[in-house]
């Protein structure tokens, strides 16, 4: 396997350990990234530091979820080996093909893409900034939920723009993501991918994407969007065992061979242009085809609000991204924000 040179910034908040050791780990990984067994002596060598060294960095390796094999005598290695994310391929790939995006961050880990966004943003507004990490220490899913975030094992990202909408104006922009990712995936899987309402990216009722989107901003003219994307890629039972749903894996329902790193300048610049309609045309440059996306059009479902539960048929979505269900008083309509849809017989949603 090709060994990819692994970028990431300097920034102290990215691992919590000092600067040389960041910079071990990297080079540790690039050379267990092709699978074969390394002894410890000779990867000391490599580094310039001593064995206990590389004892701790494969410990902290760990304790990422990134397997490795240890053997007495032979040293370490990575089965299958790991291909790292490749930072100056995806700037390269995604200098041509995008519009709101200025800067692209590869981080080793990090606590979760969307607060170092969040901090980002602080310090530098304006800027259309991308975030992808190997790993995150605290990922966040939807509803105060853990977001899993093995080593290498999927893609985890988070995108900040800036845009000229307020915040009336974006009632359906996480589902108008959500739709364009789903067609996305479906290109590469022969039309696999299904959209839950509002934003699980499924396979045959197993999850294999979420999105969190957190806006900010006045209700007016201008908002700050944080786009977080989480996608199973390879990841392993033993790392995904801890996930309380069923899910599935990219790699394989893909039609076609593909890198995790095409993949990712793929779903980058799939957002790249679902922000751009969004902005000409609103959530009505998307709704239509809400059914021929939709995991649950037509099936019988249930929606949990905070202190009951309405159950009905899912019938279509307004153009404010509201998802409508038939219930026995008629038609009723639902906005995201803590409802939960789930099918009837799904025991979570
Ligand atoms: C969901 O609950 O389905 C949404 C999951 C979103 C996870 C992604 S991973 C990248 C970004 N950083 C986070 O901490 N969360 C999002």
């Amino acid at each position: 396997m090709k060994k990819m040179v692994i970028k990431s910034t300097d920034k102290s908040s990215v691992v919590r350990c000092n600067t040389s050791v960041k910079a071990n780990i990297d080079r540790l990984l690039i050379l267990l990234s092709d699978g074969e067994f390394y002894s410890g002596e000779y990867l000391a060598k490599e580094l310039g530091v001593t064995r206990t060294a590389i004892w701790k960095l494969i410990k902290k390796l760990k304790s990422w979820q990134l397997n490795i094999y240890s053997v007495r005598g032979r040293g370490y290695k990575i089965p299958g080996g790991i291909e790292l994310l490749d930072g100056s391929r995806l700037r390269e790939d995604l200098k041509l093909r995008s519009s709101h995006f200025n800067r692209i961050d590869i981080l080793t880990s990090i606590d979760s893409t969307a607060d170092y966004l969040s901090r980002e943003w602080q310090l530098n507004r304006g800027k259309g900034i991308v975030c992808v990490a190997e790993h995150q220490t605290a990922g966040r899913g939807r509803k105060g939920r853990g977001w899993t975030s093995p080593f290498a094992a999927n893609l985890y990202f988070s995108i900040g723009v800036s845009l000229p909408l307020g915040m009336t104006a974006l009632g359906g922009f996480s589902l108008a993501i959500g739709m364009s990712l789903a067609k996305i995936l479906n290109k590469m899987t022969a039309q696999k991918i299904k959209l839950k309402w509002p934003n699980d990216l499924v396979f045959e009722g197993k999850k294999l994407a979420g999105i969190l989107v957190e806006a900010s901003g006045d209700s007016n003219d201008s908002s700050f969007l944080n786009i977080g994307v989480g996608l199973n890629w390879d990841m392993h039972q033993n790392q995904g065992g801890v996930i309380d749903q069923p899910w599935v894996n990219l790699k394989d329902l893909l039609a076609v061979e593909m890198t995790r790193n095409q993949v990712l300048v793929n779903l980058l610049s799939g957002v790249d242009e679902a922000i751009e309609r969004y902005l000409t045309k609103g959530f009505k440059g998307f709704y239509a085809e809400w059914k021929a996306l939709s995991a649950l059009i037509l099936q019988p479902v249930s929606i949990h609000l905070a202190h009951s539960v309405v159950s009905g048929v899912e019938v279509g979505i307004e153009e404010s991204g509201a998802i409508q269900i038939k219930t026995a008083s008629g038609i009723e309509t639902f906005h995201s924000g803590e409802v939960s849809l789930r099918k009837n017989s799904d025991l979570d949603g």
